[in-house]
């Protein structure tokens, strides 16, 4: 029922006009009501227990008999008119107020997502990685050794005594007199004979150090050792072994060769070199113009290493390489600063 429509039936006129007054200072009152709380006020007002139009409603029995059904119907439609209104109200109310909600939590999807660094595997355990899979897949189990290390196996137990001149070849960190930290995987070697019984096969994989530093030298490198132990290892193993290893890890049909060198702890010795891989062979400034690469150090075992690690001589033969994994890496990417690895460049970095 509109407010400006006059009731449908006849009423003495006071009560109409005081039902009528009523019903136009709830309109007022509600226009004005501008949030929920508000509203509740409003409703409790008019219709609560103690309200005003719930006082109307009981005063019924003080109207008199000819009057009170039109009363009583009079009263129930401004009932009913305030109870669809403060519904209608509080609809609308509840709607602005979401829409406030929304407006001050609204998340913009246009805006640019926040980015994460993901990171990347460093180019040295990605190719360490890559080395491991080669030679587990050939079937090398992998061991440990310390990196601060005794002398004795660093240098004595793989036949470099106190005074020998192929001290001079590794600078040494030394703790003190017994003490240093390996400048190579080779102790590993010996660690592992004095536990185990041949045959053996395995690599050892960690890092070195050494007292060095220019372009193609960092005080602390990998290395990855390599030990193979049976009655009957021939160098054609070795040989067969490693130009597998080089092949696959070079991913190319480089040709590999063995040159002959010296390392106290195998007779014969060889040093391993590879076809450059940036020029082809033709000679660059890689390869100084040779068309060659060293990549590792090799040998079959000294009989002096095994009788040092309890081995008997007689009934063994073995094998043993190291490899510098700095290198290879810088071979296998075209690196040719080593301090590249160690300066964590993020754009060096982001590029593996
Ligand atoms: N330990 C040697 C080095 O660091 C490499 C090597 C290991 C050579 C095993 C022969 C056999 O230079």
């Amino acid at each position: 029922m509109h407010p400006d429509c006059p009731p449908t039936f006849k009423l003495t006129g006071k009560i109409m006009l005081d039902i009528q007054e009523i019903k136009n200072r709830f309109i007022h009152e509600l226009a004005a009501a501008g949030s929920l709380y508000d509203l509740q006020q409003i409703r409790i007002k008019y219709l609560g227990k103690k309200g005003i139009l719930t006082a109307k409603l009981k005063s019924l029995s003080t109207v008199s008999e000819s009057e009170r059904p039109a009363f009583g119907r009079l009263v129930n439609e401004v009932k009913v008119f305030i109870e669809n209104e403060t519904d209608a109200r509080e609809r609308f109310l509840k709607r602005i107020e979401l829409d406030k909600k929304l407006a001050s939590e609204a998340l913009d999807i246009t805006l640019p997502g926040k980015y994460t660094a993901a990171g990347s595997v460093h180019p040295i355990n990605r190719v360490l990685k890559e080395i491991i899979d080669i030679f587990v897949s050939m079937g090398f189990d992998i061991e440990v050794g310390p990196e601060v290390e005794q002398d004795y196996y660093n240098f004595e137990a793989l036949n470099i005594p106190k005074d020998h001149p192929a001290r001079d070849m590794q600078d040494t960190f030394y703790i003190n007199d017994d003490v240093l930290l390996r400048t190579h995987t080779s102790p590993v070697q010996v660690r592992v004979m004095e536990k185990k019984k041949p045959p053996l096969s395995f690599i050892a994989p960690g890092k070195v150090y050494r007292c060095d530093a220019d372009v193609s030298h960092t005080p602390m490198f990998h290395q990855v050792e390599g030990l193979m132990v049976d009655t009957d290892i021939s160098f054609s193993d070795l040989k067969g072994i490693l130009e597998v290893f080089v092949r696959r890890i070079f991913d190319k049909d480089v040709p590999v060769r063995f040159r002959p060198s010296y390392f106290p702890f195998t007779e014969p010795s060889a040093e391993v070199d590879i076809g450059c891989i940036l020029c082809g062979g033709t000679g660059c400034r890689v390869c100084k113009g040779s068309g060659w690469i060293e990549v590792l150090g090799a040998g079959m075992v000294n009989p002096r290493v095994f009788e040092m690690a309890g081995y008997d001589p007689d009934a063994y033969t073995g094998f043993a390489f190291g490899m510098g994994v700095e290198r290879i890496t810088m071979l296998k990417y075209s690196i040719d600063d080593l301090r590249m690895f160690f300066e964590n460049d993020i754009r060096f970095l982001r590029q593996f």
